[in-house]
Parts: C-alpha cells; structure tokens; sequence
C-alpha cells in the first residue's frame, strides 16, 4: 500500500479541535466522579446521555456498567470496533487539579476518564457525519479494565465482538512527551498474573529457634530464589518479572510466627512460559519449606492474556499517523511488562492498542499511572480524537 493511499481525506485535526472543548469538559466530570471497576454505573449513564444526545447511533448497555453504540455508516465497509475503558482506581487522589475526585479513596490515576471523553469526542464527530462513514462503527464504552477478570472479556462473552472485522483501542502515556504516538506490531505488553504463599511453619519462642520451624526465615528464602527462576532457568532473552509485593508475618519481636503469607505478581509474554511459572514456582516452594520442616499453600491465579498487536493493522495505522501526524510525530512502542484486558479483543479479532503521550507541560518527570498526583496534559485529548478518527479511515475507507 503506498503511503497515499492512507493519507486523511479529511481535515481530522480540524474537527477534532472542534470537540475538543466538550472532550475536556466530559474528561473533567468523569474525573470528579470516579467510579470503581464493575460499579461504573453512573459513568456508563453519563456516556449514554451523551451519546444519546448526539443522534443516529443505536445505544446497547451489554452488561450492568458498559456501553456500547453502533453508528451505521451510508456505504457498506468493514466493522470496526473502537475502545475506551472507563474504570477509575482505589487511590486518595492527590493531584490538586479543581476537579478533583469528589468521590474519597477513588480517582482516575490511568486516564481512562480521558479515554472516555476521547471515544465520546470521536462518536459524536462522526455521527454528524454518517453520510461519508462506511460501514459500521461499534464504540466499545468498556467497564472494569482494571480488575481481574476485566470487562473486555465479559464484553466478549456477551458476544460484542462478534461480527466486528477488527478493533482499535489507546492509552494516554504520562511518561510520554504529549501528543506522541507509539505503536507496536506483536507482543506489546505482558501477561499479568499473581499468586500468594502461605507458609506454614511452627510458632515458638524467639530466643528457643529450635523449638519453632520458623516461617519467617524459610519465606526469605522462598523470595530469593524465586529470583533464580528468572536469572537462571528461564531463557534470559524472554522477558519475565516474577515480583513478590507482600510479606506479611509476626506480631512481636519475641515470637516466632506460625505463619508468614507472601503474594505478588509474575509477568510474562511467552504463553509456553506462562504455563509453565506455577510449576516451577512450585517446585522452589516445595523444596525449600521440605527443606525446612514447614508446609505451604501455593494460589496462582491467570490474569490477562499478553497484548499482541496485529501486524497489519498497526503497519496500517502508522502510516495513516505519520502521514496526518509526520513521521517525527510517530515512534515505536517499547514493550512493556504492565498488562491491559484489551489483550481479550485481540485473542478474537485482528487490531492494534497504541499509545499517546501525554506528559503534562513543563514537567520533568511525570508521576506514574495509579500515583495519586497523576495527571495528564489536556492537550493530548484532541490529539487522541484525530488519531482515533485518522484510524478509523484508514481502516475503513476501500
Ligand atoms: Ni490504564
């Protein structure tokens, strides 16, 4: 395909520019309110007024908290489905903006409110304009990306993919200079699965060890090597992060406990590896507390599949991207060891999950996702509306 082939027809940029006001102002409401994983139900209400305010597009609430609305374009074409998540996090919000979280211990520290007012910005450019949209347009208003098992793949469940030929999705960046598009064909980003330890050993006086087998000392030990699965079983050139994140045990400095419970989480993209970890995980576990005289209880529980990035699709957009956007404009993602359950639609449908900048301005370093000072350049909003409707061209014009 030759770059022009992919160049906008439209001037995007302008008509993103146009929403872009109402895409901050929707943005800054979902952000007041913040709503937990599976209790967005007053947000999916709020994008359903909108959308139903825009017109022409048949509205479906395919679960208790998503949304989703199809505008049927005046030609025939290819479906697409297009995402936004919407889900905010048990986090005390701390970033001092005007329209901070009204709702205590919940914020949207990952930008999905952003997200949302994105896909609201996009849906209602284009449904005043349904005469020149061919074929259909699903916009996914997704609940729950944030916890397992996610919304996307109960939306899945349900049967929204079905019929859909491909699906796009994006996430806003703070790290990432603003208004900066990265994409990735392939593995983007990993698998997060975690598990929880408990080991059993044997109370007893602090100052009398050999009274006590103790859980304490054995579960140190277990944290240890667990690191030596990823630097000296595994293949080094496959990425894997295995993170133990809690340690809890004891209650005074004289006792020694009975138990001590671990948790955390193992990353990964291989899916032979993936199946793998809980085995050999286990087989560390059970040496060592053998070794020691305790027992153990070992959980692994799956979460998200790894984001793989269809090749086709994201050639296709990154030169419809670098040709509204320039080629400077327009960088490869890094693969990342964080997880998103966009990764389900990608089981089922070819698509692609980019990435926008949005480092908010004169800033160095930006507070990371899930901080509770994390913020976002508005800026970058607009740039999200014409990077969704430059896609949504480029994979559906003939
Ligand atoms: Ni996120």
């Amino acid at each position: 395909m030759t770059q022009s082939a992919v160049r906008p027809s439209v001037d995007w940029r302008a008509l993103a520019a146009e929403v872009a006001d109402d895409v901050v102002t929707w943005r800054r409401h979902l952000h007041r309110h913040p709503e937990l994983s599976f209790q967005e139900h007053a947000t999916a209400d709020f994008v359903a007024q909108q959308l139903e305010a825009f017109g022409g597009l048949e509205l479906r609430r395919p679960t208790a908290t998503s949304v989703v609305a199809v505008l049927r374009g005046a030609s025939p074409g290819p479906v697409l489905g297009v995402r936004a998540d919407m889900d905010a996090l048990p986090i005390e919000e701390e970033s001092g903006v005007p329209f901070a979280s009204e709702n205590p211990g919940v914020m949207h520290a990952c930008g999905h409110d952003g997200h949302t007012a994105i896909l609201l910005g996009v849906a209602k450019v284009l449904s005043a304009r349904r005469e020149s949209v061919r074929g259909e347009l699903h916009f996914l208003f997704q609940h729950a990306e944030e916890l397992f098992p996610g919304g996307a793949q109960e939306l899945v469940d349900v049967g929204v993919l079905d019929g859909i030929d491909q699906v796009i999705g994006l996430h806003l960046m703070a790290p990432v200079p603003s208004g900066a598009l990265l994409l990735r064909a392939g593995p983007t980003m990993a698998a997060p699965d975690t598990f929880a330890i408990t080991v059993r050993g044997r109370g007893g006086h602090a100052a009398m060890p050999e009274t006590a087998v103790d859980p304490v000392a054995i579960g140190a030990q277990i944290v240890t090597n667990l690191q030596h699965l990823v630097s000296r079983t595994v293949d080094p050139l496959e990425p894997l992060v295995v993170s133990v994140t809690k340690f809890h045990a004891g209650t005074a400095d004289n006792v020694i406990p009975e138990t001590a419970e671990l948790a955390g989480t193992v990353r990964s993209f291989d899916a032979a590896l993936r199946d793998r970890m809980p085995e050999l995980m286990e087989r560390v576990i059970e040496g060592i507390t053998e070794a020691h005289g305790a027992g153990y209880e070992f959980a692994y529980q799956r979460g998200y599949r790894a984001l793989v990035n269809d090749a086709a699709v994201t050639e296709r957009l990154r030169e419809a991207f670098e040709a509204a956007f320039g080629p400077e404009r327009v960088a490869t993602a890094p693969r990342i060891m964080g997880g998103e359950d966009f990764s389900a639609y990608l089981a089922v449908k070819p698509g692609t999950f980019f990435m926008v900048g949005a480092k908010p301005p004169g800033v160095e370093t930006a507070y990371p996702h899930h901080h509770p000072r994390f913020t976002i350049d508005e800026a970058a909003l607009a740039v999200g509306v014409q990077a969704f409707l430059t896609g949504i061209e480029a994979l559906t014009s003939a």
